[in-house]
């Protein structure tokens, strides 16, 4: 029985229990046996539940994560690695290179097995867009760990720190530089007599007001970011007056290029949205058609329901927004003509603000250049709920 019973445990059958009653020597030595069963059983189960648990920590990572043996080949992968690789859990049993065609990552796999370090990290681009930092750790048995780690979205905002950074430098730096150069001049006595003097000091003032206009746009912008991380009370609110209420600020420009506007909005447009930035809005599309319109031209507003929202639309008859320009001029400072734009006073932050506070109060924006239809001019579209569902316009 105590044979047998040795057998079956060496075989895997923990439950296996002796069951005698004989001398005591026998009674002894099945009940050592009877134990050392139990306690394999536990520690196998104990082991068992680990393994689970770290495959559950595996399979739940985002991280791809894969084994390699001493002469580093895959022994193991989770599952985000077989995406991060988009190769099949066969995988198993061939060289990084094989799976990754990334000769860093395979140089990096050597390194980590046979040079004396413990620890590797690089930084490699897949899948074009796609940036991951890449952890190797020696095991110590023999082999290597290799963690990969998506960081494309830091990397992107790291980048648009840097750019905005740089673009704010260079537009202050524009006007600054040329305040400097006359406000130097003027320092000459004999200069400050002269008929230019007068000149310089309203190009000057004309300078610092630009500045100050960069400062303010921006302290915008950022306020209107902050406010959408918190949601501001939204309420509902005339669309039309406040579109009324930009177009008054707007009129002295529009007289001086002769242009005309078309309004096409009923008398009440109720949307759900907040009031400062609604005029904001249209002041901003407003300011745009009229600054980038030729003279003599026409500027027409006009709005669409659709399902539960209003679409406003603001068109004129400008030059347009060449294709590949019209998702970029929604970004900070980004400008189809730089140097017209800011010679017209523009600091290409307008359409930026226009997206966050239209954002902020739950809509879209967008433009169409040309407008349907016509073979010139543009047209920019932004959404906001309707505040009385019934409403017909
Ligand atoms: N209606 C339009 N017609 C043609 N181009 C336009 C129009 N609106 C905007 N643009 C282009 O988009 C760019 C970005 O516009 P945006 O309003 O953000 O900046 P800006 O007008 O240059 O400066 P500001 O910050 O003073 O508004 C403009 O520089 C211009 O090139
Ligand atoms: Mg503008």
């Amino acid at each position: 029985k105590i044979i047998d019973a040795a057998i079956a445990i060496g075989q895997g059958q923990y439950h296996q229990t002796i069951d005698i009653n004989s001398s005591k020597e026998f009674l002894k030595l099945s009940a050592c046996i009877n134990d050392m069963a139990t306690k394999i059983r536990e520690n196998i189960e104990k082991i068992t539940e680990q393994k689970q648990e770290l495959e559950a920590v595996l399979e739940g990572m985002q991280e791809g994560v894969m084994l390699l043996d001493k002469d580093g080949r895959i022994k193991a992968t989770n599952q985000a690695l077989t995406w991060i690789a988009k190769c099949s859990p066969t995988c198993v049993g061939h060289l990084p290179m094989e799976v990754f065609l990334n000769p860093e990552v395979q140089q990096a796999c050597d390194d980590i097995l046979k040079n004396g370090k413990a620890h590797l990290r690089i930084r490699v681009v897949m899948h074009p867009d796609t940036v991951y930092e890449v952890n190797l750790v020696r095991i110590p048995e023999g082999g290597a760990v290799v963690v990969f780690h998506d960081i494309s979205e830091l990397v992107r905002l790291e980048q648009a720190r840097q750019d905005f950074v740089a673009n704010v430098s260079h537009e202050l730096r524009t006007p600054l530089t040329s305040i400097k150069g006359y406000a130097e001049t003027l320092m000459d006595e004999k200069f400050r007599a002269s008929s230019q003097a007068d000149a310089f000091i309203h190009t000057i003032v004309k300078n610092a007001n630009n500045m100050s206009n960069i400062v303010n746009d921006l302290l915008e912008l950022t306020k209107l970011q902050q406010r959408q991380k918190e949601p501001d009370q939204l309420s509902p609110v005339n669309g039309t007056a406040c579109f009324i209420s930009a177009w008054e600020t707007c009129m002295p420009m529009c007289r001086d290029k002769n242009i005309r506007m078309i309004n096409r909005l009923p008398d009440i447009t109720l949307v759900i949205a907040q009031e400062n930035s609604l005029i904001q809005v249209f002041r901003n599309l407003l300011d745009n058609a009229i600054r980038y319109s030729p003279e003599n031209t026409t500027i027409t507003v006009f709005c669409e329901p659709a399902d539960n929202t209003i679409v406003f639309g603001i068109q004129d008859e400008g030059p347009g927004i060449a294709l590949r320009h019209q998702q970029r001029i929604f970004e900070r400072f980004y400008r189809v003509d730089k140097e017209r734009s800011r010679a017209s006073g523009g600091t290409g932050l307008g359409l930026a603000i226009c997206r966050h506070a239209v954002q902020g109060m739950g809509g879209k924006i967008w433009v169409q250049s040309p407008p349907e239809g016509t073979t010139s001019g543009s047209v920019f579209f932004f959404t906001l709920e309707k505040a009385d569902r019934n409403i017909k316009l």
